[in-house]
């Protein structure tokens, strides 16, 4: 049997084995308590994710080597800095010489903006402020992507159920076909109602349900089970979308 072969196999019977399944459904509903994605940082700046989402990012990013990364959320600018790197590692090893990260949040803070400005790959970076679903953004970044190869979209902005489907219905058409539109937070669906009093989303109004009901009429993309049974620990179950038509 290959490596790979033994990869694959291995994930097939981890993502079916309930012991580590469950360990995996504890350690995320103990650590989203703890803010533990607020930990890391990435080249410098604070990134809002889990470690493995980020490396299974970077396994995507390699493999898909886009020219555009749309990215909308940028809080302090890690998960921003982090595409840059990986536009920029793709580039040195080959890879398209010129791709972009496009971000867009509604509010950009003056000292992460300085700060994202002022990093070695803010050259990979561009930077709309605005909401991601108001009619002018989405004009400015559906011209861009029409000048772009081939294009990732990642979603991590507002989680209620109606923004992202907006969000989906705005950029998931603008993902490349075998690229990715990933769904970050769709975790939330998972969580009891009491879990999360301080935000407007929760059970039933969240990433996952606004993923589900965008699926129902768009064929065109599959969530990509391979990732999530590879990951076990997620923010996006049922989040990482694959443009397969
Ligand atoms: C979870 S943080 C993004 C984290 C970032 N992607 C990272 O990995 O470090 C969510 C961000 O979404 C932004 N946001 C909230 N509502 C938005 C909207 N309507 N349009 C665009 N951005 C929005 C917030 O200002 C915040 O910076």
């Amino acid at each position: 049997m290959s490596f790979e072969d033994e990869v694959r196999a291995r994930i097939d019977s981890n993502a079916s084995d309930l012991e580590l399944r469950g360990a995996a459904d504890r350690f995320m509903h103990v650590s989203l308590r703890k803010k533990y994605s607020y930990n890391f940082s990435w080249l410098g700046r604070p990134i809002i994710q889990y470690p493995q989402d980020i490396v299974v990012m970077q396994e995507i990013i390699w493999r898909t080597q886009p020219d555009l990364i749309i990215e909308t959320g940028i809080a302090h600018g890690g998960s921003l800095i982090f595409s840059a790197s990986m536009l920029e590692l793709n580039a040195l090893c080959g890879g398209p010489a010129r791709a972009q990260v496009l971000g867009i949040d509604i509010d950009i803070r003056a000292h992460n903006r300085t700060a994202i400005e002022a990093h070695p790959l803010a050259k990979r970076i561009k930077m709309i402020q605005g909401s991601s679903v108001a009619p002018d953004v989405v004009q400015l970044v559906r011209r861009t992507a029409s000048q772009s190869g081939s294009v990732l979209v990642c979603l991590d902005s507002n989680h209620t159920h109606d923004h992202v489907l907006a969000e989906l219905e705005a950029y998931a058409p603008l993902t490349s076909v075998n690229n990715y539109c990933v769904v970050f937070d769709t975790i939330v669906d998972n969580l009891p109602a009491d879990f999360l009093t301080d935000r407007p989303w929760g059970p039933k109004n969240n990433p996952r349900s606004a993923v589900r009901q965008y699926l129902e009429s768009h064929p065109e993309f599959e969530i990509d089970k391979r990732v999530e049974d590879q990951l076990l620990i997620t923010v996006a179950p049922g989040g990482y979308l694959k443009r397969v038509g």
